[in-house]
């Protein structure tokens, strides 16, 4: 596989979860995306990089962006992690957000996260309280699967975490 580099931005844990997951089964370091700087980025051949979904926004994506010129041309992979449940639509969506030009073409996988109200920061929970409030007055036929997924956690912990969400990096690796 050659030497790789998994960065991650993670506030509250998932997708710190996902990078041990995937360190065990690559051997590749696990290191903060955000104190990766170019001595970090420029030796390995293969990053990729595991960050959390916050208001549709992928953690850690600054770091690709403001080190571009050193990335292009490596093997560069996306982990987002985010409450949602898994749909070709949401992830389709959520590239189109984060791997704008000259990212485009990086590949973006998706896995589960953790939805946990009560160890979010107070500005985290008082925009997560406001968004399930919003969502709990749709009726339940007119709501996305996401949204279903907000009801139901409601004030409890969900963790949709699993390492099979992994399976389609690892393929990635092999295949590239
Ligand atoms: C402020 C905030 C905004 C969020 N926005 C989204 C979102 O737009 N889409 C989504 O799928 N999950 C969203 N989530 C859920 C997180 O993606 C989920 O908690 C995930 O586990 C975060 O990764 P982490 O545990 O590594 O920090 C949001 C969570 C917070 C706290």
């Amino acid at each position: 596989m050659g030497q790789g580099l998994i960065l991650v931005h993670s506030k509250y844990g998932a997708a710190q979860k996902y990078a041990g997951w995937l360190k065990e089964k690559t051997g590749f370091p696990v290191l903060e995306a955000k104190q990766a700087g170019r001595e970090q980025l420029a030796q390995p051949d293969t990053i990729i990089l595991m960050g959390g979904v916050y208001a549709s926004g992928i953690g850690g994506m600054g770091v690709l962006r403001k080190h571009w010129e050193l990335l292009d041309g490596k093997k560069l992979a996306v982990f987002a992690v985010g409450a949602s449940p898994y749909e070709e639509g949401n992830l389709t969506l959520l590239k189109q957000r984060n791997l704008r030009p000259p990212m485009e073409q990086v590949p973006c996988f998706y896995g589960r996260g953790i939805w946990d109200l009560q160890v979010m920061s107070l500005v985290d929970r008082t925009m997560c309280k406001l968004l399930q409030k919003s969502v709990a007055k749709k009726p339940e036929g007119e709501c996305q699967s996401w949204e279903l997924a907000l009801r139901q956690a409601g004030e409890n912990r969900a963790d949709w975490t699993h390492p099979d969400y992994l399976q389609p990096v690892l393929e990635w690796l092999e295949k590239n």
